[in-house]
């Protein structure tokens, strides 16, 4: 190990259960928790209520390198996202803001003024990052590496379901077609696309559940990190 603090980086498309998980291993090894997806989004959040257009790639940096964001544990104990002192973390999850996100994401400016952003959220005892590039580019010498798969026709059933529970009206042919749009953008930009890192750990979880998904993770994370079975 490195003498830092170790990471555990969980990448992979949208509606995969990266957040699911990442949330779950968090609080099982008492890690912190990078969500690098919300700092997408909350830049192109931030950079549409300043009326930029969203390929505008320095004033959207801007935005990028001037986030006033801040994570914080709700009352439920669930994670909230403060920008400028107000809770968006509802507002940024709609399908509105992920396409936001990965348009700003392909951005090579916007990726590097958030590089060191994302870096600073190593800290003891350790962190578990979710993202796209969390393995390859942001942590790359992480002492585990994992990347998860679905079948993009069960995403798309995953993601309809998590909306309906919230009650949010949503279509599952639609959000298909979204997240195939988005699969593209992120899969096929010139920075950073999302690809597995050589080292990774690969799980097709199309047909398993999130505790199969959760058990195979903290074996790999056991494992690797020399942690005890019940920390
Ligand atoms: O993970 P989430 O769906 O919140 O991410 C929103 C968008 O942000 C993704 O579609 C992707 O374009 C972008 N993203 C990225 N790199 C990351 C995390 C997210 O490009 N590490």
């Amino acid at each position: 190990m490195s003498g830092q603090p170790p990471v555990i980086t969980v990448d992979g498309p949208s509606g995969v259960g990266k957040g699911t998980l990442c949330q779950w291993l968090a609080t099982r090894l008492g890690f912190h928790l990078l969500d690098s997806g919300a700092l997408y989004r909350l830049t192109a959040l931030a950079a549409l209520r300043q009326g930029l257009a969203l390929e505008d790639e320095n004033a959207v940096a801007a935005v990028a390198a001037s986030l006033d964001v801040r994570f914080v544990a709700r009352a439920d104990c669930s994670p909230g996202i403060l920008l400028a002192d107000e809770e968006v973390g509802d507002r940024i999850r709609g399908e509105d803001c992920g396409a936001a996100a990965s348009r700003v994401a392909a951005l090579p400016a916007v990726r590097a003024a958030l590089l060191q952003r994302q870096r600073d959220f190593r800290r003891s005892p350790g962190l578990v990052a979710d993202g796209r590039d969390m393995g390859t580019v942001v942590f790359p010498a992480a002492e585990l590496k994992l990347f998860l798969t679905a079948s993009a026709a069960e995403r798309a059933r995953r993601r309809y379901k998590q909306l309906s529970e919230k009650g949010i009206d949503a279509n599952l042919e639609s959000l298909a077609n979204e997240i195939a749009a988005r699969d593209a953008r992120d899969a096929e930009r010139a920075v950073a696309p999302l690809k597995p890192a050589v080292d990774a750990q690969i799980l097709d979880t199309t047909q398993l559940d999130i505790p199969e998904v959760c058990d195979w993770a903290l074996k790999w994370a056991i494992r690797r990190l020399g942690l005890m079975e019940n920390p």
